[in-house]
């Protein structure tokens, strides 16, 4: 073990993460391993009825960990959809079995179609799944694992919002509603849990570009629905960004270490924008 490795912010943390088969999830993971984080990796793994693109795989969720392994950490795979209740449970019950605790929580399974509707053309199902994906699950992970945290009176809980848990944006009414939903949950769950000293937190990426090395398709997919020229789609997200350039999914994961670790220990309720200063305006 190097010197630097024993100074990792992380180590001897134990996180939770979910979505982690490919893009944010990938470089959250990638990350919290290189400073010190022995890693649950969580993932549905599987295409979801209604959700138009594709989602992650279970060969892209064992890739992600072997990149994490390769930093000497400890790292357990769990193929697990966050709509489920008897899933997520058993993901909890795995992480304890495993590794005694869990310190860390990145609630950052979520999908970003069904969309591309005015309100009232959402049908009930497309309304259900968007909000039993991007908000239900987060609470429904928070609820799993949050007991374990009180217990030892210590643990942050990440929950990956967006800008569009700020701002509306025409013909995203559901993703809209589930990250502003994500972003009161954060608030009223932090003081629940303020006096056990267990930290909850939101962080709101702007546009983040669909890096090939992590194979995210957000970006690519939030580009079809809103019917956006997808050959286009990276100049046509940088003109609202006032940085002039996309979010990288390094900058994401380098704010989660953050509200991971203990130099944000006295931060709680707070939702953490890394969007070039888009919501600045
Ligand atoms: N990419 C962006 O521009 C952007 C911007 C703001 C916020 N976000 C948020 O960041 C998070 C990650 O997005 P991404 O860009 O990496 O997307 P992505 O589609 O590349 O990855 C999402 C991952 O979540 C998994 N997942 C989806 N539904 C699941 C379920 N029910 N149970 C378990 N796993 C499930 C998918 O399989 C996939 O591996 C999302 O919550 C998204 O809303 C993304």
């Amino acid at each position: 073990m190097t010197g630097m490795e024993t100074d990792a912010p992380l180590r001897r943390k134990t996180a939770v993460i979910t979505g982690a088969a490919r893009g944010l999830g990938r470089a959250c993971a990638i990350r919290f391993a290189q400073e010190g984080a022995d890693l649950v990796l969580v993932d549905v793994a599987d295409d979801v009825a209604g959700v138009p693109y594709p989602l992650g795989s279970a060969d892209q969720l064992e890739y992600t960990a072997d990149l994490c392994r390769s930093h000497n950490v400890s790292v357990l795979t769990v193929v697990a959809d966050i709509r489920d209740p008897v899933s997520v449970h058993r993901v909890a019950a795995l992480a304890l079995e495993r590794f005694g605790t869990v310190h860390i929580l990145l609630n950052n399974a979520g999908i970003a179609a069904p969309s591309g509707k005015a309100v009232h053309d959402i049908d009930e199902a497309e309304w259900d799944l968007m909000i039993g994906i991007d908000l239900t699950g987060a609470w429904r992970m928070m609820k799993a694992v949050v007991p374990t945290m009180i217990e030892q009176r210590s643990g942050s809980v990440i929950n990956i919002a967006s800008t569009a848990g700020l701002v509306g944006y025409r013909h995203f009414a559901g993703y809209v509603a589930a990250k502003h939903g994500l972003i009161g949950l954060t608030k009223a769950a932090a003081l629940d849990y303020a006096p056990f000293r267990v930290r909850i937190n939101a962080l709101c990426p702007g546009s983040v570009r669909d890096d090939p090395v992590h194979e995210g398709r957000m970006l690519a997919e939030i580009a079809r629905s809103l019917e956006v020229d997808v050959d286009e789609h990276e100049d046509i997200f940088v003109q609202s960004q006032p940085m002039n350039s996309l979010i990288e999914p390094h900058d994401v994961a380098g704010a989660a270490v953050w509200l991971a670790g203990d130099d944000s220990r006295q931060v709680t309720g707070t939702t953490l924008t890394v969007d070039g200063g888009f919501s600045a305006r």
